[in-house]
């Protein structure tokens, strides 16, 4: 498998089974998605993007999305060198302006830092899919596309990460069988993985769980299998 996406859900009633605020989930998902880069570098995987703040989040308590926001600041600004020192290819998809200029420019630092990496991690931080794909079409227009022209691999090219290969599998963590408007374009043929476990709780045995799901299905995308 080359792209594995998540949407890391549960991080509040994980801290509310512990009786902590909110953000000791988040900071314990933070964990859990360290754990989770080493185990998709020791399975070959080469793409990681993960579901971190949607669109809809901003109308969470104050308190909780600056929390957030602190806590990506804080991920953003400490993970330099660990994440050169494994190459790791940081980058971020989502309407980066909602983000403010500090938060944005670290994350340009980052991303120029780690450009090199050989294994990517796409962090989707105010995202949401149809507003990704209302950019898409915002910017194709803006470039002069004729309609003629708009082909789907041509519409592609106006995503937020148009060199990544679309997601073979994604995972949600915490029960929920929804898609929560995650990736809505690039997922038209991606497999999916719905396990009960909070996110922090997520573990080897877990990750193992979902990709030994995933290579026990027949991929026709679309097609017939011969
Ligand atoms: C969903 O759980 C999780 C989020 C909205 C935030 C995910 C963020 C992190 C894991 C933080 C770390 C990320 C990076 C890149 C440092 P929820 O709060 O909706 O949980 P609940 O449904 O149980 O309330």
């Amino acid at each position: 498998m080359e792209h594995l996406a998540i949407i890391m859900d549960g991080n509040g009633r994980w801290a509310k089974k512990r009786h902590l605020p909110r953000l000791a989930g988040h900071k314990a998902g933070a964990d859990a998605l360290d754990r989770t880069m080493h185990y998709c570098r020791e399975a070959g995987v080469k793409y990681l993007t993960v579901y971190a703040f949607s669109t809809e989040n901003w109308k969470r308590s104050e308190d909780e999305v600056s929390g957030l926001m602190s806590l990506l600041s804080q991920y953003v600004k400490s993970k330099e060198k660990e994440l050169v020192a494994n190459k790791v290819r940081f980058r971020v998809i989502g309407r980066r302006e909602d983000l403010g200029a500090k938060l944005n420019a670290e994350i340009a630092a980052l991303e120029e830092k780690t450009k090199d990496g050989d294994f990517t991690l796409l962090v989707a931080l105010s995202y949401g899919g149809r507003d990704e794909i209302v950019r898409a079409a915002r910017k194709a227009m803006a470039a002069g596309v004729k309609p003629d022209e708009l082909t789907e691999e041509a519409f592609s090219s106006f995503m937020d990460a148009p060199d990544v290969p679309d997601p073979d599998l994604i995972v949600r963590t915490s029960g929920e069988l929804r898609t929560s408007n995650f990736l809505l374009w690039e997922s038209a043929y991606s497999e999916y993985y719905f396990t009960p476990v909070l996110w922090p709780d997520f573990d080897r045995k877990e990750f193992d769980k979902a990709l030994e799901s995933f290579s026990g299905r027949e991929r026709r995308m679309g097609g017939r299998l011969k």
